[in-house]
């Protein structure tokens, strides 16, 4: 059976950071869009009176599938929120119909249409009326659409917030470009087209980006290692050549990675999820270990120097297990388990400061005051947690560093509390992945400084069990059943400081 990579991460969340971006090489290159006959400019006197506005460049996509006059799905959707330059793709179509549309259609009520035709890249922007049909009437309500062909074979609109609500703009079907013949569905920033023999998804010639931050990096936070990519198509278009490489904030540009003709046009470099490597910075709160860094993109036909830095981090919330990946020495003891036919799990067993269990004891020994509670984690950490939980069935010390001792105080026998020991606390125990307990520091009587913990675990298959223990009285009682020592971790030595109260 394969095993799953322990997935505790999760919940983990990217949080991304657009920084410096030393602009020196991308500038003259994108101000290069002077050959386009027909600019939109404002009025003269208006704050928009400065700006010459090119729609064909400087438009929003419109990726709706829904807007396709054949989407008799139910819905009162309208387009109150739409107000300035678009541009439609994707399988709902790339162009206005301009023929009446049935009611109900595009997930609205009354479905707006263009009444005229579309222009021809020479005729620059015409007006057009678009015409929402309802109660038998093809134009019951109109409003005036701006609307333009571009070089690139594709129409732009001017649109504005419906007058009414339950009234949309649609999308004709029969306007779908076929992009079937890639392989895989090609991204807004890419088109699917033929080049040297091959239907690939390329980046979109008439992708002019002037705008650093439509260059957000995407981030793959993950629990073994952290993926930062960049969309190479927006790069292209912010200037960069083809041959652009990008490297983390490690000195020897060890995590690097030269872009070629990578997968869906993306640039990624990945470090793992580790302070100090690939530089990785570890920045850590109360709540969050916080790894940071920084992708640079270096364009190679300006050989000199970093064109573009961005600075990323992924925050992972702190638990007991991302406490544990980022303590420095963290003291633990770890255990291979095998179970039948679900292969080799690993179970770490570590010591904590506090009662959240997220700041471990580090270095190589603890020494803890009579006052001290212990808090004890354990963790199943390499292996399908699925299906498993884990099960702490009997943690007991000893005052020697022998599992044997026949000295020995249970603080969990037979999966339940002491119950003696009005200090011992299971905060949980075979009901997930991750077992604790706490307890208050004790020392045997007699001449002994030392405290060593033992651990018995095993693993519960939880769909066919009942793993959470169920703690009666009775059972309390018993005796431990034979312990198998090739189940037990070990932690310790745990050292007291002070002087010892007699009673112990
Ligand atoms: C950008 O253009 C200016 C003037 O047009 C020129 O002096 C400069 O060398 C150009 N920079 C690059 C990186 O091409
Ligand atoms: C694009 O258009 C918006 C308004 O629609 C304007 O604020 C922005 O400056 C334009 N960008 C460019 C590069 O012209
Ligand atoms: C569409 O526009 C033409 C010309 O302006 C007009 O004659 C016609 O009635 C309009 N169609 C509808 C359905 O209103
Ligand atoms: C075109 O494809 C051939 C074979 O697949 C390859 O050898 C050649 O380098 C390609 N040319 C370009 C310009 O990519
Ligand atoms: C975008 O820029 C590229 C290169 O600068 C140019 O070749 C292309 O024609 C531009 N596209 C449009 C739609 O202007
Ligand atoms: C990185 O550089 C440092 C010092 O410059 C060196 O000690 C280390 O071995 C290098 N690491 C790798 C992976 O090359
Ligand atoms: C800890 O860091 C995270 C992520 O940066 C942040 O969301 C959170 O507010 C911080 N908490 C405290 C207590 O500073
Ligand atoms: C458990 O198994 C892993 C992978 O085989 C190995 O790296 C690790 O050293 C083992 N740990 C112990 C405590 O045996
Ligand atoms: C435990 O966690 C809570 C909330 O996450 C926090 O407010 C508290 O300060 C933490 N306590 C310790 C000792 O870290």
């Amino acid at each position: 059976m394969e095993m799953a990579p322990v997935l505790g991460l999760a919940l983990a969340f990217c949080i991304l950071t657009l920084a410096s971006a030393e602009e020196q090489g991308y500038r003259n290159s994108t101000n290069a869009n002077s050959h386009e006959r027909v600019l939109e400019c404002g009025a003269p006197g208006t704050p928009e009176g400065e700006l010459c506005l090119e729609p064909c460049k400087n438009h929003t996509v419109l990726d709706e599938p829904f807007r396709s006059t054949e989407n008799t799905e139910e819905g009162e959707k309208c387009d109150r929120d739409l107000n300035g330059w678009y541009r439609f793709v994707g399988a709902g179509g790339v162009r206005m119909p301009e023929t009446c549309v049935p009611v109900f259609r595009c997930q609205t009520a009354a479905p707006l249409w263009l009444n005229g035709t579309h222009p021809t890249v020479g005729e620059g922007i015409v007006s057009r009326t678009a015409c929402a049909h309802w109660s038998s009437n093809c134009c019951f309500w109109r409003t005036e659409v701006q609307v333009k062909a571009c070089e690139g074979g594709y129409h732009v609109y001017r649109l504005e917030s419906t007058p009414q609500c339950n009234l949309r703009y649609c999308t004709d079907p029969a306007t779908v470009i076929v992009e079937d013949k890639c392989e895989r569905p090609c991204r807004p920033q890419e088109e699917c087209r033929l080049d040297n023999g091959t239907w690939d998804c390329f980046c979109r010639q008439d992708l002019n980006s002037t705008d650093v931050s439509s260059l957000q990096p995407q981030l793959d936070c993950g629990a073994r290692e952290i993926k930062v990519s960049v969309d190479r198509c927006v790069l292209r278009s912010l200037g960069f050549g083809d041959e652009v490489s990008a490297y983390l904030r490690d000195q020897n540009r060890s995590c690097s990675s030269v872009a070629q003709r990578e997968d869906g046009n993306w640039i990624s470099v990945v470090s793992p999820t580790q302070a100090g490597a690939c530089g990785n910075i570890l920045e850590q709160n109360q709540t969050h270990a916080v790894y940071k860094n920084t992708i640079s993109l270096v364009n190679h036909f300006i050989v000199r120097d970093t064109i573009l830095s961005i600075d990323f981090q992924c925050a992972y919330p702190l638990d007991m297990k991302v406490s544990l990946q980022t303590a420095l020495q963290p003291i633990v003891s770890s255990l291979n388990v095998s179970v039948d036919g679900a292969g080799e799990f690993t179970v770490r067993m570590a010591l904590f400061q506090d009662p959240n269990y997220t700041s471990p004891y580090e270095g190589t020994e603890v020494v803890l005051s009579v006052e001290s509670m212990l808090y004890v984690g354990a963790i199943l950490e390499r292996g399908d947690a699925s299906q498993f939980n884990l099960v702490l069935r009997n943690c007991y010390a000893t005052p020697s560093g022998d599992k044997a001792d026949p000295v020995r105080y249970f603080i969990i026998r037979n999966s339940c509390p002491n119950q003696q020991d009005a200090t011992v606390r299971v905060e949980e125990n075979g009901v997930s992945s991750e077992s604790r307990f706490s307890v208050q520091m004790f020392m045997f009587a007699g001449n002994y400084d030392l405290v060593f913990l033992h651990c018995e675990v095993s693993l519960c298959e939880f769909l066919k069990e009942q793993c959470q223990p169920s703690c009666s009285r009775n059972q309390l009682r018993g005796e431990a059943g034979a312990i198998d020592p090739a189940r037990v971790l070990d932690l310790g030595p745990i050292t007291r400081r002070g002087k010892w109260p007699s009673q112990w």
